[in-house]
C-alpha cells in the first residue's frame, strides 16, 4: 500500500524538486518588485536574516513529519498525533487558494512568450493592462497552464514531478545567469545595483518586515505541507539537514540573481522600481526592445519564468492531489482532475478580479480593500502561511517532541546543528512569527494603544 505512493528514484531528483517548489513566480516575479517598493536593500537585509532563522528551522521541521509519518500533509500530522491533522488541512487549503491565482500569473506569462515574437506594441502599460484587464483571454492562458501542471502532476513523483523538475531547474539556471551577466553589463546599471544591495536601515518599518515575513513564506513554500508532502516520498537515509540548508540557499541565491537580472536594466533604462506587479511585465518588455537581440532575450527570459513556474505550480498541486490520493482512496487521475477543475474555477474569479470584477472587494480583511486576486495573495502570504509555519514548529517543538523529531533526522544525519535548531524551533521561531503575525493582523497596535492608555 506504502509503494503505491510512489517515491524519489534519486536524491538529486528529490533536491530539484524541491528547489523547483521553492524558485518560482515568487523570486522572480515577487522578489523584485517586493524590494522595489519596500526600499530595495533594505528589504533584502531583512529577508536575508529571516530566510537564515526560518528557512532551515522548518524545512527541516516539515521533511522530518512528512518521513516519519508516510502520509500527505493532512494525514501526517494526525497520524504523528490524533486530533492535529487540522494544521496539514490548514496547508492543503492554502496551496489550494495559492495555485488558484498564481496559476492566473502562470498564464500571463505564457501570453508574454508568445508576444515576445509578437511584440507588445508602444504602450507596454496600456498592453498589459488591457491584456489582465480582458474577460476571455487571460483565462484560456490560466486553462493552458492548470492543464500542464496537471499533466505533469498525473504522471506521478518519480515519472512526473522528478522528471519535469530534472530538466526545467538547470535550464532556469543557465538562463538566469545569462540574462543577469546582459543586464549588469548595461551602461547605468550601477544604479540598480545600488539600490539593490545597499540597505539603507532607517529604511526598515514595521511594513518592511511584514513584507519580508510573508515573502519568506512565500518563496521557500514554507507553512503548508509541500515540504511534508515531498519528504513523505524520501528514504530514512536521506540527510534531511542538509538539504535544509540547500533548499533555502539556492531559492535566495536565485531571488538574488534575479534581482540582478531586473533592477540594474530597470535603471539603466530610467524606469521606476516601484512598478508593483506589472514590474516584470510592463518594464522588462521595454528594456528587452532597447537590447540588441531582445526578442531573443525576452523569450528566453518569460521561458525562465514559465519554468520556475511550473515547478511551483506542481508543488501546490501535489499537496491536494496526495490529500485525495491518502484520504479518500482516489486514483491519482481522479485527485488530479476534481482539484484541477476547483482550482480553474476559483482562478477565474482572480483573473475576472483584473478587470470586469475589479470593484468586487472582499470585506473580510484589512478593512475590505482587496477584490479577489489580492484577496487570495494576501490571505496566504501574510496570513494563512505564517499560521501554518507557527502552528508548524509548535507541533514539532511541543506535541510530537524534539526528541522523537531529533531520532527522526537522524536516520540519515550526524545532525551537526541540533542543539541550535531545538532553540529555534521550540523559542525562536514561534516568538518571532508569533509577534510578526499580531502586527499584520494589527493587534499589535492595538495592544501598545493599550497599554499606553494604562500607564
Ligand atoms: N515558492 C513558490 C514561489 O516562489 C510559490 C509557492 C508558495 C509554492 C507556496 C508552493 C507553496 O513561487
Amino acid at each position: 500500500m506504502e509503494e503505491n505512493r510512489g517515491k524519489w528514484s534519486s536524491r538529486f531528483g528529490f533536491l530539484m524538486a524541491a528547489v523547483g517548489s521553492a524558485v518560482g513566480l515568487g523570486n522572480l516575479w515577487k522578489f523584485p518588485y517586493l524590494a522595489g517598493e519596500n526600499g530595495g536593500g533594505a528589504f533584502v537585509a531583512v529577508y536575508i536574516v529571516l530566510v537564515v532563522i526560518l528557512g532551515f528551522t522548518l524545512i527541516l521541521a516539515e521533511m522530518s513529519i512528512g518521513r516519519r509519518a508516510n502520509k500527505d500533509a493532512y494525514g501526517a500530522y494526525g497520524k504523528i498525533k490524533k486530533g492535529f491533522g487540522f494544521i496539514g488541512g490548514l496547508g492543503i487549503l492554502s496551496g489550494f487558494l495559492i495555485l488558484s491565482y498564481y496559476s492566473v500569473v502562470g498564464g500571463w506569462v505564457l501570453k508574454y512568450v508568445v508576444s515576445s515574437f509578437t511584440g507588445v506594441g508602444a504602450d507596454k502599460a496600456l498592453f498589459f493592462n488591457e491584456f489582465v484587464g480582458s474577460s476571455f483571454e487571460p483565462i484560456i492562458y490560466h486553462l493552458i497552464f492548470m492543464g500542464l501542471t496537471a499533466l505533469i502532476v498525473s504522471r506521478g513523483i518519480a515519472g512526473g514531478i522528478e522528471k519535469a523538475s530534472k530538466v526545467l531547474m538547470p535550464a532556469l539556471f543557465v538562463i538566469l545567469v545569462v540574462i543577469a551577466i546582459r543586464s549588469l553589463t548595461l551602461d547605468g546599471a550601477m544604479a540598480g545595483i545600488n539600490y539593490f544591495i545597499r540597505p539603507n536601515f532607517s529604511e526598515i518599518t514595521v511594513k518592511v518586515v511584514v513584507a519580508a515575513l510573508g515573502q519568506v513564506f512565500f518563496s521557500l513554500s514554507l507553512g503548508m505541507g509541500i515540504m511534508v508532502t515531498y519528504g513523505s516520498y524520501l528514504s530514512k537515509d536521506e540527510d534531511l539537514e542538509k538539504d535544509a540548508f540547500i533548499i533555502p540557499a539556492l531559492d535566495s541565491m536565485v531571488a538574488i540573481i534575479a534581482g540582478f537580472a531586473i533592477l540594474p536594466a530597470v535603471f539603466a533604462f530610467g524606469f521606476e522600481p516601484t512598478q508593483g506587479p506589472g514590474l516584470i511585465f510592463i518594464t522588462l518588455p521595454a528594456v528587452f526592445e532597447s537590447m540588441p537581440l531582445g526578442m531573443l532575450f525576452s523569450a528566453l527570459f518569460f521561458i525562465l519564468i514559465l519554468f520556475a513556474a511550473l515547478s511551483s505550480s506542481i508543488s501546490l498541486m501535489e499537496v491536494t492531489v496526495s490529500f485525495g490520493i491518502d484520504q479518500f482512496k482516489w486514483s491519482r487521475k481522479v485527485s488530479v482532475i476534481f482539484f484541477t477543475s476547483l482550482m480553474f474555477i476559483i482562478g477565474i474569479g482572480a483573473s475576472l478580479s483584473m478587470g470586469l470584477w475589479s470593484d468586487f472587494l472582499i470585506p473580510w480583511i484589512d478593512g475590505g480593500r482587496y477584490n479577489i486576486f489580492d484577496f487570495l495573495d494576501v490571505i496566504t502570504s501574510y496570513y494563512l502561511l505564517p499560521l501554518g509555519g507557527l502552528l508548524s514548529a509548535i507541533f514539532v517543538a511541543y506535541v510530537w517532541g524534539t526528541k522523537d523529531a531529533v531520532k527522526e533526522i537522524k536516520e540519515g544525519s550526524t545532525f551537526k546543528f541540533e542543539k541550535i535548531w531545538i532553540i529555534l524551533i521550540k523559542f525562536v521561531v514561534p516568538v518571532l512569527v508569533f509577534i510578526i503575525l499580531l502586527s499584520t493582523t494589527g493587534l499589535l497596535d492595538k495592544i501598545s494603544e493599550f497599554l499606553q492608555n494604562l500607564f
